[in-house]
Parts: structure tokens; sequence; C-alpha cells
């Protein structure tokens, strides 16, 4: 059975010290609802974000990491270095790693399959441009970033993948897909799982959706059938703003 999961993106945002304060204000904040609740700040802040939200529902999480085990590899941080300090889930993929940073499909695969062999649980982020939804290829995007990235897979693997469809129109731009479209991707998101896999596999997985989700609109887009729940960049900088987000997936 697939859960639910809302998890804040910090992305670049809050030093130590404000990172220290807004977990303070998450603490009071947030509320446990139907959903896993997750944090990830910068690398910097990742330890002391563990050791503060230690037997908390929080559960702190990393933005990236590395596929090497070790080595030389200046300024990268591996999978082992997140368990040693507690982290166990890893954001891979998202679209400005992808855009800024080079990450294209086959170095996200390499990064799942070294996130896997360690053990740890993966979100999973994909999503078409905006010149793609315009020339009406976002379907096609999206199935091959999903391909590309994942389905060199075997089935069991699926029990440690999170997907985050995040349309890069929406992110971060006060644009959010409309419910219905984001309803409409993510059933073909667990279509496409389901002709490569199985149903089973299709059904299971929790599909997230991230681009602008507020605590206005959040409701309604997690209410759609396909939507497991968020991943939030800019309201998860706000403590009430993420609590509000964290109570409204039921
Ligand atoms: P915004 O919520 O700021 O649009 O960011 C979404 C996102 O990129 C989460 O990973």
């Amino acid at each position: 059975m697939r859960n639910k999961i809302v998890a804040g993106n910090w992305k670049m945002n809050k030093n130590r010290a404000d990172t220290a304060q807004l977990i303070e204000e998450l603490m009071s904040a947030v509320t446990p609802s139907a959903a896993e609740v997750m944090i990830a700040p910068t690398f910097v802040n990742l330890a002391e974000a563990v050791t503060k939200l230690d037997g908390s529902f929080i559960e702190v999480v990393a933005q990236n990491m590395h596929f090497a085990e070790s080595g030389a590899y200046t300024g990268e941080i591996s999978a082992d270095m997140l368990q040693s300090i507690g982290i166990n889930t890893v954001i891979l993929g998202h679209s400005e790693r992808r855009a800024y940073f080079g990450e294209d499909d086959a170095l996200l695969a390499k990064k799942v399959d070294a996130a896997l062999k360690a053990g740890i649980r993966i979100i999973f982020c994909f999503g078409e441009e905006l010149q793609d939804r315009k020339s009406g290829d976002h379907f096609k995007v999206v199935g091959s970033q999903l391909k590309n990235g994942l389905f060199h897979l075997d089935g069991d693997s699926w029990k440690n993948i999170v997907l985050a469809y995040e349309p890069v129109w929406a992110i971060g731009t006060g644009e959010t897909a409309s419910p219905e479209q984001a309803q409409e991707m993510h059933a073909f998101i667990r279509k496409t799982i389901a002709e490569a896999y199985n149903n089973e596999i299709a059904q299971d997985v929790t599909i997230l959706y991230g681009g602008s989700v507020k605590p206005g609109n959040a409701k309604e887009i997690f209410s759609k059938e396909d939507v497991d729940g968020g991943l939030i960049g800019g309201a998860s900088l706000v403590a009430t703003d993420f609590a509000a987000i964290v109570a409204a997936a039921q």
C-alpha cells in the first residue's frame, strides 16, 4: 500500500542558526497527520537537524548524493556519509540539479543504484519544462525520464522508491499545475509503471506533486486519487505554511 508523504525541500536556504530556529518552529507547528513528514535542509546542517529531531515524527532527508562509495570527488557526499549521521532518504533528480548541474538520466540512474545498494530510500524527481507542455510533449518527456532513470530496476527495488512529479514551469513560479493536470500526469505515471512492471507496483508507489504547493491549494491537489502528497519548496520555509500543508494531507 502506498503512503502519503509531505516533504519540505529547503534547497540552498537557511544557515545554521536559521535551520535551528525553523526546526523549533516546526516542532511546535506541525502536528501528525496521515502523511509521513520530511524536511531536507542543506548538507552542512543535516547532522544537527537529525539530532534536534531525534525521536520526532519529522524525518530529515538529504537533497542529493554522489554515486561513488568514496574517493576523489571534491565537494561531494556519499551514501555512507549520509547514513553515518542518520539519514535514510535522499532526493535525487531535482530539476534544479538537472538544469544547473548537468545531471542527466544516465548519471541519475547511477545515483539511484548507489542509493538503493546502500539501503537509502529515494525521492526521485522528474517533470517536463514549459516548452514540452506547450508542444504537447509532456507525457513523452516524463515517460522517458522515468524509463531512463528507473526502469532498469527490478520490481523489488520499487519498495524504496518515491516519485515526485514536478513540472518545471510550476517550480517557484507561483504557477501550479491544476489538480486535474496533476492527476492526469500521476495517472499516466502509474499506467507507464504498470506497463513496464505490473499493476501492483504501479498502485503501491507513492507519487508526490511538487510545484508551488501552498496552504491554499494543497488540500485540493492532495485530494486527487493518484496524488499521494507533495514535495514543497518555498512554503516549507515558513513553519505555519508547512504545517498547514501537512494538515491538508488526509
Ligand atoms: P516550490 O514549492 O517553491 O515551487 O518548489 C517546488 C520544488 O522544487 C520542491 O522540490
